[in-house]
């Protein structure tokens, strides 16, 4: 296994100093962390870069990543570009990058062996254009797992369930406990996860692999598709009551016990987390919705704009090679309920979902995320469709599908 556990001696050896730089400068950081468990994530950043003798300028942006990242572009193609940005890793910034406007990375990259520390490959390969390496991966984060409040279920007398099939058995005795059977946010990239972890979990990962990634329009058209819009259309009917928009507060409800779940990203531990809850105790984390358990590695990267200013600059190169420093790995993620880029760091703290993570990681059941496979315009017609598929109750699952298919044909 390749996130071993190491020793205490071996940690301590790993661990990242920076010597103080030479001339200390702001750096303002854009980001769209702003939850309580991603902001004490994002916290341990600006806690390692300050000790460096930078100082970390907190730009968060308050919304979702579907709000913060027009607003990052239009700085950084406006003139007004910040000291870094994080975007998924995927195809968001590659018009950017191709416009000259994100610094190369690969003199720090190849300083660093990033190639050799970088694991799974692929995060790196999102962050290369034409050989060239322009971002910094931060972390893996899968979006395929299902949430429970044991108290829900404890309070329905039904027992936690263990996969997809058992939970949507169970929402009737949830309902008539007055529990909402499962949260989903508004926002237009939530109701569209939901959609892809079932796809995931239902049809398998191949099937995903060939319609986010190869396109294939005749599979979505298939009657192995029709079972996915058809448990979406269950996942509609649990959700109809849930009337919150963002990830968070639908995480808050479960957390609570207002709702029994929630299918969402592993950034969800950090909600948990900052609520005192403890996995296995309060709450029950379902991979692969209990079906098909694999780890999708998507995540965040960050980015740095092209800057006239010698002093910045120097900045961002002392922060991209901190962020992918072994203790600043371990302190990030274990806030953000990630997963570390690098395996030869320490994660004995790593609570039952996390370990369960790392296990399906190592086993190498792992797929790319939607941002890695398809253009950002594609997704947000796809998004666009699921937004209003949970909305509108007289679109039946078989209309979406048949949207769905001409959406996958006309994709790139
Ligand atoms: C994702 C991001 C995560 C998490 C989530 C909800 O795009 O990768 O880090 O922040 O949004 O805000």
């Amino acid at each position: 296994m390749r996130y071993k556990v190491l020793t205490a001696a071996f940690a301590a050896t790993a661990a990242f100093h920076l010597s103080a730089p030479a001339h200390a400068t702001d750096l303002e950081v854009t980001h769209w962390w702003t939850s309580g468990g991603e902001a004490a994530a994002v916290a341990e950043f600006a806690k390692a870069f300050d000790a460096s003798g930078h100082k970390w300028i907190d730009g968060a942006i308050a919304g979702s990543g579907g709000t913060a990242r027009p607003i990052m572009i239009s700085r950084i193609t406006g003139g007004d570009p910040m000291g870094a940005t994080q975007f998924n890793h995927g195809r968001q910034a590659e018009e950017l990058v191709e416009a000259g406007l994100m610094r190369d990375l690969t003199d720090i990259a190849e300083e660093e062996n990033w190639k050799e520390v970088v694991h799974p490959s692929s995060l790196l390969d999102s962050c290369t254009l034409d050989g060239k390496i322009y971002c910094v991966p931060v972390n893996i984060h899968s979006q395929q797992w299902l949430w429970l409040s044991n108290a829900a279920f404890e309070k329905a007398g039904v027992p936690v369930p263990t996969n997809w099939d058992e939970y949507a058995a169970s929402a009737a005795k949830l309902e008539e406990a007055g529990i909402i059977p499962l949260a989903v946010g508004q926002q237009p990239w939530q109701t569209t996860l939901v959609f892809q972890v079932l796809l995931t979990a239902i049809a398998g990962p191949e099937a995903y692999n060939s319609i986010f990634g190869d396109k294939d329009a005749e599979l979505a058209a298939s009657a192995e598709l029709t079972k996915v819009f058809e448990a979406a259309d269950k996942a509609r009917a649990m959700s109809a009551k849930s009337n919150v928009q963002d990830w968070n507060q639908a995480t808050n409800m479960v957390i609570s016990g207002q709702a029994g779940g929630q299918i969402m990203g592993d950034w969800a531990q950090g909600e948990f987390q900052v609520a005192g809850q403890v996995a296995g105790e309060d709450y029950t984390c379902l991979p692969g919705l209990g079906v098909n358990e694999v780890i999708m590695t998507g995540g965040d990267a960050f980015y740095f704009p092209v800057l006239e200013d010698e002093e910045k600059s120097a900045a961002q190169a002392d922060l991209a090679r901190l962020m992918l420093s072994p203790d600043v790995q371990v302190a990030f993620n274990l806030k953000k309920g990630s997963l570390p880029v690098r395996g030869d760091v320490n994660l004995e703290a790593a609570n039952d979902c996390m370990k369960k993570g790392l296990d399906i990681l190592a086993q190498g059941n792992i797929i790319q995320s939607p941002d890695q496979l398809m253009s950002a315009d594609s997704l947000t017609q796809i998004n666009d469709l699921f937004v209003e598929f949970f909305n509108d109750p007289n679109l039946t699952a078989e209309a979406a599908q048949e949207r769905f298919v001409d959406l996958v044909a006309n994709a790139d």
